[in-house]
Parts: structure tokens; C-alpha cells; sequence
């Protein structure tokens, strides 16, 4: 969904049925009827997995939800999320509706990956270097004339680098040469290992070394997405707490992480909740942007958070910068219905546009779980959620679904036989026609 005249205020969302839900999205997003079947049960075929990875002997589903109520760079969009772990959703859709009112906002930087080149046995180092970097825009240009669709299309090779990483060690003097390719709307590690492939031999020659690994880094420092929100108190206020009494909890959690890696990691794991959650929707390469993500948190060599809050007068105001290398071709794209689906849902057409709602995505899972430890607590919005999946689990539907989760959260029993009994008694009392 990308029109910016189609809400993604969806009230009452989470009390609808699937069918409901399904139904109500098929009209916002513009979808065909049939659109939901790439991610109905059995969806992937076993041949297309089968053809995806080895020793196939099944397919593996996941709940495949979206989170609603998020406006990024002006245009209101479903951000489709597959994950495990109950309350992700709600927490990204409850924070996406604090920060509705001026949205979330991005800045990318251009899609450049990192190939290294690693050469060992260097016999003159520092000549070695000196020769590689006169001979850079000739590597370059080497580079860009074996990718000439991509570089027609603005993307490509786009410089070459050097660093000596030793001067003596069991590998002799070592150099990595850092290839940077411009990979436009892919993830692009294909691409960039073939390029440091292709490149190795005479880089190696060059240097006066052997060539070594050849490979892309993960750390995709210079291909990075800022997002940032800014709150009002008025929309930070929950039960017992008003919004500036918030606000300061959450700045001083914020600051918690900032000084301690054992909380900045998991404050980045709160944030990460909704950057996987939409990279497995998507069909991303999560282990990737996981890699990088803890790399960059830790590039200045003490472990720091991702996203930090700042107050200001009335109001709160975050900011999230990280690398995030998503593509919206190749990859799991070519053969997943599902992630076809999903980036349809999201209107996500570039890579660009995708890092963004992953950036806000995360952002939001953050903001919410800050609020919510730095207030009530974590648990007490995961039992009241917990209690609804019982509360279904034991057969209530519709409006029993709230009435049976409200009388687990009350007692504080929430547990699965619980949830079949108050379930039992409840059918029991509408069954004699008491409905109280
Ligand atoms: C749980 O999945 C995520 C949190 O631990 C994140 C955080 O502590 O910020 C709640």
C-alpha cells in the first residue's frame, strides 16, 4: 500500500477475524481476491523449496501478520511482518500510532556494498598498497565493464581501496582491498562476490601477494538508514503515567543502554524485533542485516545501542542509524509467493524504500518496549497477549476472545487450562441464555 490517501489506521484491527482482516486489506492495498493465497498454509510448493535449499523435506510456516498505523516519509503504509514471538506486532503498530502524528522520517545513504579482497604473503607491503591504489580507477573500471547492465543503470563499481592489515604473521604481510559496489535495488552479495572473484587474481599480482578470501562484509557501513520520530507527551501518556513522566523514563532508558553493552544488547534485540520480523516477510537475508547491525553497534569498539531518545520540550524524539542491506530483486524474491506478497503490501518497490520501513519498524518496537519497561513493565502487555492466544487456543472467537483474555489477566492465571475452563463457563452461561 503506498497511496497516501489510503489510511493505515486500521481501528479494530487485531479484534477481526483473518477473514475480516484478509478482506479489509485486499480493498487497501488494491490486491486481487486470490492475493492472500501466497501465504496460505502450504503455500510454498515443496518442488519451489526444493529448489531453495538442500535436503528439503518440508516447508516451515510462521504466523505472517502486518503492523498498521505507520506513516514513513508522509505515505501511510502496512508493514508486513512474519515472526514467532507474540506482542512484535502490537508493539510496532501500538508505537507507529504515537508517532503518527509527524510519522517517521528516513535518510539513506547511496545502496554501496563492501567486496574484500584479502592478500596474503605480501612481499613489499607498503609498494604493494602504493601500487593498488595508483591502479584503483583501473580496477574500477575493470569491475564496471563486467557489470554493464547494473552500471546502465546508475549502479556498479564505484571505488577501490586498500588497508595493510599486518605486517608480519603466519600469513606473512597481509592487505585487503575493498571493492565498493553500488547494487541499486539488490542485496547484491551475489554481485559483489563475483566482482571480488573476478578482480582477485590481479589484485593479488599487483600487490606482489597471494590472493586470499574473496568475499563481501556484512559490515555495510556505507549502506546505512537514519530514522527518526518525534513524539508528543500527549501521546506517550499510559495507564498511571502522564506523558512527560514518560518521556523522561524513556530518555533515561535510552541513556541505560548508551552507558551498558548488557542493555544496549537488549535494547538493539527490542529493535531487531521489527527489522526481522519484516526481513522474513520479505524474503531478506536477516542473518545479514543482524551481522551488520551488531558490527556497526559495535564499531567504535564499545558495544552501543542502535536507536537513542532525547527529550525535548514536550516531547520525545528518536533516532535509529544502522546498516541495512535489503533488496527488492533477486534473492528468496524470485520464487517466495509470500515475499512477493509482502512487498506488495508494504508498496515497498525499491531497496531503499524497504531499509526505511525496516528502520521504522524498528524504531517503533523499540519505542514501545522502552515505554513499556520504563513504565509498567514488559510483562503485564505480553500476559494480557498471551491470554488472548489462550483464550483462542481454548475455541473462543470474537467477542470471547476479549472477555475470556480479560478474566486470565485479572486473576493473574494465565495459563492454557485456565483458559478452557473460564471458556467452558462462559459457553456454559450463554448457553442457559445468561450473558453477563
Ligand atoms: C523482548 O523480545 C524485547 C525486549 O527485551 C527489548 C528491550 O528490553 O528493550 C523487551
Amino acid at each position: 500500500m503506498s497511496s497516501p490517501s489510503r489510511s493505515s489506521r486500521l481501528t479494530g484491527f487485531y479484534k477481526q477475524s483473518v477473514a475480516e482482516r484478509r478482506r479489509r486489506l485486499l480493498e487497501l492495498a488494491g490486491l486481487p481476491a486470490e492475493g492472500f493465497a501466497a501465504v496460505d498454509p502450504g503455500a510454498l510448493p515443496l518442488d519451489v523449496a526444493d529448489g531453495m535449499i538442500e535436503n528439503v523435506v518440508g516447508t516451515y510456516a510462521l504466523p505472517f501478520a502486518v503492523a498498521v498505523n505507520f506513516v514513513v516519509d508522509g505515505v501511510e503504509t502496512l508493514i508486513p511482518m512474519a515472526v514467532e514471538e507474540p506482542s512484535v506486532v502490537a508493539a510496532a503498530s501500538n508505537a507507529a500510532r504515537m508517532a503518527r502524528p509527524r510519522g517517521f522520517t528516513s535518510t539513506s545513504s547511496p545502496p554501496v556494498m563492501i567486496g574484500q579482497i584479502q592478500i596474503t604473503h605480501v612481499t613489499d607491503v607498503d609498494g604493494g598498497a602504493a601500487r593498488l591504489r595508483t591502479a584503483a580507477d583501473d580496477l574500477v573500471a575493470e569491475a564496471r565493464r563486467l557489470v554493464p547492465r547494473l552500471t546502465e543503470r546508475g549502479g556498479g563499481p564505484v571505488a577501490f581501496d586498500v588497508r595493510i592489515l599486518t605486517r608480519e604473521s603466519a600469513d606473512g604481510a597481509v592487505l585487503v582491498a575493498h571493492l565498493h559496489v553500488d547494487c541499486r535495488d539488490a542485496m547484491g552479495a551475489n554481485l559483489v562476490n563475483t566482482l571480488c572473484e573476478a578482480l582477485a587474481d590481479r589484485v593479488a599480482e599487483l600487490a606482489g601477494g597471494r590472493p586470499g578470501l574473496r568475499i563481501l562484509s556484512n559490515l555495510t557501513d556505507q549502506r546505512t538508514v537514519t530514522v527518526r520520530c518525534s513524539i508528543d507527551d500527549a501521546q506517550l501518556a499510559s495507564e498511571g503515567a502522564d506523558g512527560a513522566a514518560v518521556r523522561r523514563a524513556v530518555a533515561a532508558a535510552s541513556r541505560f543502554a548508551e552507558l551498558d553493552p548488557y542493555r544496549a544488547c537488549t535494547h538493539n534485540k527490542g529493535i531487531m524485533n521489527g527489522i526481522d520480523a519484516v526481513l522474513v516477510a520479505t524474503g531478506q537475508d536477516w542473518r545479514a542485516v543482524e551481522a551488520g547491525a551488531h558490527a556497526y553497534a559495535a564499531r567504535t569498539g564499545a558495544y552501543r545501542p542502535l536507536a537513542v531518545w532525547r527529550e525535548r520540550e514536550g516531547g520525545l524524539e528518536g533516532e535509529l542509524a544502522m546498516p541495512l542491506a535489503v533488496g527488492t530483486v533477486g534473492g528468496a524474491l524470485h520464487v517466495h509467493p509470500g515475499a512477493r506478497l509482502a512487498l506488495e503490501l508494504a508498496g515497498a518497490q525499491t531497496a531503499e524504500r524497504l531499509a526505511a520501513l525496516c528502520g521504522a519498524a524498528g524504531l517503533a518496537t523499540n519505542l514501545a518496549a522502552s515505554r513499556a519497561l520504563a513504565t509498567e513493565g514488559i510483562q503485564r502487555g505480553h500476559m494480557a497477549l498471551h491470554a488472548r492466544g489462550l483464550a483462542r487456543a481454548a475455541g473462543a472467537t470474537g467477542e470471547l476472545v476479549d472477555r475470556v483474555a480479560a478474566e486470565l489477566a485479572a486473576t493473574g492465571d494465565v495459563k492454557a487450562d485456565r483458559a478452557r475452563e473460564v471458556f467452558a463457563r462462559m459457553c456454559a452461561l450463554l448457553d442457559s441464555g445468561d450473558s453477563r
